[in-house]
């Protein structure tokens, strides 16, 4: 994938619903394949706080409590991708947030095929450049996106870079 413009980076998570389900987590995978540098992934689960902490914004909604539960109810994987444009791009193909709009407004988006209810709705995309900082850091602590962008950017954006099967994430090709 070669691209004019500067890399982005941006947070998608795929949620407990559709990591539940194998064929749909790889098909989930493909899309992000054919669309995006993945520069990490981590399958993880997380407790009740961390679920609370992420979803802090949110505190008091109606939906809270039963989101918070969701996301902690089993494993999900988090992946940093780049591109162009990789915020708006990303969240463009999970769709609207609800699903039964997704469904009937836009039935070809990750959340119109997957999406299960409002609360279980496969993915979760950063919003923001300062969300997508904040997100990253919270899932990848080690990840220093800031040094990423100033020593790696321009390598992604014009080396070559190979998928790497075993641990599905993107590589720069060693140039002699
Ligand atoms: P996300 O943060 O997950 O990428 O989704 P979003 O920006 O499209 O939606 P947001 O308003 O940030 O809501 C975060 C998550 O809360 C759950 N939710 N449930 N009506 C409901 O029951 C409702 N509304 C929101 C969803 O899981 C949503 O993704
Ligand atoms: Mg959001």
């Amino acid at each position: 994938m070669r691209c004019a413009k500067v890399l982005q980076l941006t947070l998608a998570v795929i949620k407990p619903d559709a990591v539940a389900h194998p064929l749909i987590l790889e098909a989930l995978h493909q899309k992000i394949l054919e669309n995006f540098i993945i520069i990490r992934k981590r399958d993880l689960v997380w407790r009740r706080e961390d679920s609370e902490k992420f979803y802090a914004e949110h505190a008091g909604r109606f939906f809270y409590q039963r989101l918070v539960e969701f996301m902690s109810s089993g494993p999900m994987r988090a992946y940093i991708l780049a591109r162009d444009d990789a915020i708006t791009h990303w969240r463009g193909m999970m769709g609207p947030t609800k699903v039964f709009r997704a469904r009937f407004t836009s039935p070809n988006t990750l959340r119109g095929q997957y999406g299960l209810t409002d609360t279980r709705n496969t993915t979760h995309g950063s919003d923001s450049t300062e969300s997508a900082k904040r997100e990253i850091a919270f899932f990848f602590p080690e990840f220093a996106a800031d040094d990423w962008m100033e020593r790696e950017e321009q390598r992604f954006r014009f080396g070559l870079v190979e998928y790497n099967e075993q641990s599905k994430i993107h590589t720069l090709q060693e140039t002699r």
